[in-house]
């Protein structure tokens, strides 16, 4: 995934989240994965999120998520 700015910066100091590994403790297959992808939609709707900018994110939630998945 391509960093930049504030996301750096933490990563600098902090090093690398390891969020896959992090779950792998919870059993996250295609429903949650897919329950997931609704949260991030409502949350984006609750803040009214301009149109061109949920395109853009839905992209890179779409690409954690599937990284996030451990189970069928
Ligand atoms: C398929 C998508 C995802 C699912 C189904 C999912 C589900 C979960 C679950 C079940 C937990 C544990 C909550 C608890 O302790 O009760 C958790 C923790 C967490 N998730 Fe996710 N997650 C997803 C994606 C993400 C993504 C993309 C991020 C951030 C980029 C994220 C950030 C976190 C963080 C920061 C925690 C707390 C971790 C910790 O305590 O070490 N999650 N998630």
């Amino acid at each position: 995934m391509r960093l930049d700015g504030r996301a750096r910066d933490y990563e600098k100091k902090h090093g690398p989240p390891r969020m896959r590994m992090r779950h792998l403790p919870f059993a996250i297959g295609a429903l949650e994965r897919q329950q997931w992808m609704a949260c991030m939609e409502a949350a984006m709707e609750e803040c009214r999120v301009a149109e061109d900018l949920r395109t853009n994110l839905r992209q890179g939630f779409v690409g954690l998520a599937e990284r996030i998945q451990n189970r069928p």
